[in-house]
């Protein structure tokens, strides 16, 4: 070095986050066979914002569908989940369908959302304060795919209902998904319920057109997985070497989501190298579409009756009410 050349800055040296859950399941699914990367991963703070304008494209039906059926039949699902609830909202985000929802009910008694985003809790609360005076809202940030400790109200409720819109359980295994439902059974207890929007299977071009807009948002939803990889986890992935992809399976009855590397490559994370030919996938998310029927029997494996569903008139998405079965309720 000459006596005023500048040395060069060197950049703080990447430190994945000890004990991080990513880091071990990003690792542990690069290694397996077919190669994944959990879709939990997908919800940092730009992924979230990428999912909200998912919700407003014109291919993506399901968040439109959904309010339209709570606004259409707001009516009846109150009268079927009665007065003096206490409604246990599970990733109900900024609270769209809840208020719907709670609008519609009878002097319900207490709103306990349980979200991952400490940021959209806090906001949604606070309108939701506002909103309904009388309502106790008790938020909780946690994540409800782990078991969750529920607080006490101070009101007493007639009955817990459980509401878990926008089609997530499809993004679980049908096997997960039952042992997800068995969880949220003894939540519900004696004469608890479950209201839950499931996305119904229907034609192909409609659901890949979904998962594949013109726009290209959804492409960069599933390519900021790898965005956040090389933050998060010191990963080295190059973006301009992979696509986005999403085919209907339509033998399992979902969507599957990939991306696709366009080159050989190797790909570090911390000390770990992952080797891709052209044309190797990894496998990003699922996100399975249901038959109403199958849908009611996935859920009495459960713990669940069948009680009710509504749809919109092309039968593309489902909001189910189940009661809990006497004998499964904890
Ligand atoms: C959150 N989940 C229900 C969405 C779905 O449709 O499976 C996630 C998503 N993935 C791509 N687009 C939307």
């Amino acid at each position: 070095m000459t006596a005023n050349s500048i040395p060069a800055v060197q950049p703080a040296p990447c430190v994945p986050a000890a004990g991080s859950d990513f880091l071990s399941d990003a690792v542990a699914g690069l290694s397996s066979e077919p190669q994944t990367l959990p879709c939990k991963y997908f919800y940092d703070e730009r992924g979230a914002a990428l999912f909200q304008k998912i919700c407003e494209l014109p291919e993506y039906y399901i968040t439109r569908t959904e309010i339209d059926i709570l606004d259409r039949y707001r009516a009846e699902i109150a009268t079927h989940l009665g007065p003096n609830i206490e409604l246990i909202g599970l990733g109900t985000g900024a609270g769209t369908k809840t208020r719907i929802l709670i609008e519609a009910l009878e002097k319900p008694a207490v709103y306990i959302p349980v979200d991952i985003s400490d940021k959209q809790l806090g906001e949604s609360a606070a309108i939701f304060h506002k909103l309904f005076p009388d309502l106790e809202i008790l938020p909780v940030c946690a994540d409800y795919l782990q078991p969750v400790a529920l607080p006490s109200p101070h009101r007493k409720a007639r009955r817990n209902v459980v509401y878990f819109p926008g089609s997530t359980i499809g993004n679980f295994e049908p096997d997960e998904a039952t042992e997800f439902l068995r969880r949220i059974a003894k939540v519900c207890r004696h004469d608890g319920a479950l209201l839950i929007g499931v996305d119904l299977r229907k034609d192909r071009d409609v659901i890949e057109a979904a998962y594949n807009d013109t726009a290209g948002i959804t492409a960069q939803f599933n390519l900021n997985l790898l965005a956040r990889a090389n933050h998060e986890l010191c990963g080295d992935f190059d973006l301009q070497h992979w696509r986005h992809r999403a085919i209907y399976n339509s033998d399992a009855g979902r969507i599957e989501m990939y991306l696709i590397s366009q080159v050989d490559q190797a790909v570090h994370i911390g000390d770990h190298t992952f080797g891709f030919r052209a044309g190797e996938k990894i496998i990003t998310e699922f996100s399975h579409k249901y038959a109403p029927e199958g849908f009611a029997a996935l859920a009495r494996n459960a713990g669940f009756e069948f009680q009710k569903i509504w749809t919109d008139d092309a039968r593309l998405f489902g909001v189910f009410y189940f009661t809990c079965s006497p004998d499964t309720s904890g």
